[in-house]
């Protein structure tokens, strides 16, 4: 039997969904809701200084976050630093959930999953898939879509959504 055993079980499994979040888009809702069908809690993590020019800073990203789910109680929203898994340790997660968009999306996320299993045997990863209409969705194209003038309702969340236009009402004076 290969299958390490959890050192203690822990009460009410409790998942970590990390990422840049530079922004939070509708596949990300998808898929945290998704997977609070399958965990009691789950911990939206933002990773610090992922990126050189992010559009919003990681605690910015944690207030909009925190107001796309406000209602609900079994989601928290935090950044972190260092090693995922050292993270998910000290909150002594049962999984860490990643969206899988398309194949092109599973080279990396297979690399990253073995990786963090090295690391911390008892750690697994759930790969989840959003509903149809997001599987082209990503921060990056959100990001470059709306900086040109593209229209991204519909794409983000609203809170997301008001905050972007914010941010370019800030940049643009
Ligand atoms: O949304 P992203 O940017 O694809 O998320 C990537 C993330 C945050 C999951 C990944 O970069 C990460 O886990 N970073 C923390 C540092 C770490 O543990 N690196 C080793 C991963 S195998």
């Amino acid at each position: 039997m290969t299958t390490p055993t959890h050192p203690e079980p822990p009460a009410g499994r409790l998942a970590i969904f990390p990422g840049s979040f530079d922004p939070l888009t509708n596949g990300h809702v998808d898929i945290i809701l998704r997977s609070t069908h399958l965990f009691e809690r789950v911990v939206v993590a933002v990773l610090l200084n992922a990126e050189k020019q992010p559009l919003f800073t990681p605690d910015e990203r944690v207030v909009i976050i925190g107001e796309v789910f406000r209602e609900y109680p079994n989601i928290e929203i935090e950044t972190f630093d260092g090693l995922l898994v050292e993270y998910a340790r000290r909150r002594r997660a049962s999984a860490i959930v990643r969206g899988i968009r398309a194949v092109s999306d599973f080279e990396y996320e297979f690399q990253m999953a073995l990786m963090n299993r090295h690391l911390e045997p008892t750690l697994e990863t759930v790969f989840m898939m959003p509903a149809e209409q997001y599987t082209y969705l990503s921060s990056r194209l959100i990001k470059e879509v709306f900086s040109l003038g593209g229209d991204v309702r519909g794409l983000v969340p609203s809170a997301v959504e008001k905050a972007m236009h914010e941010k370019k009402g800030v940049k643009s004076h």
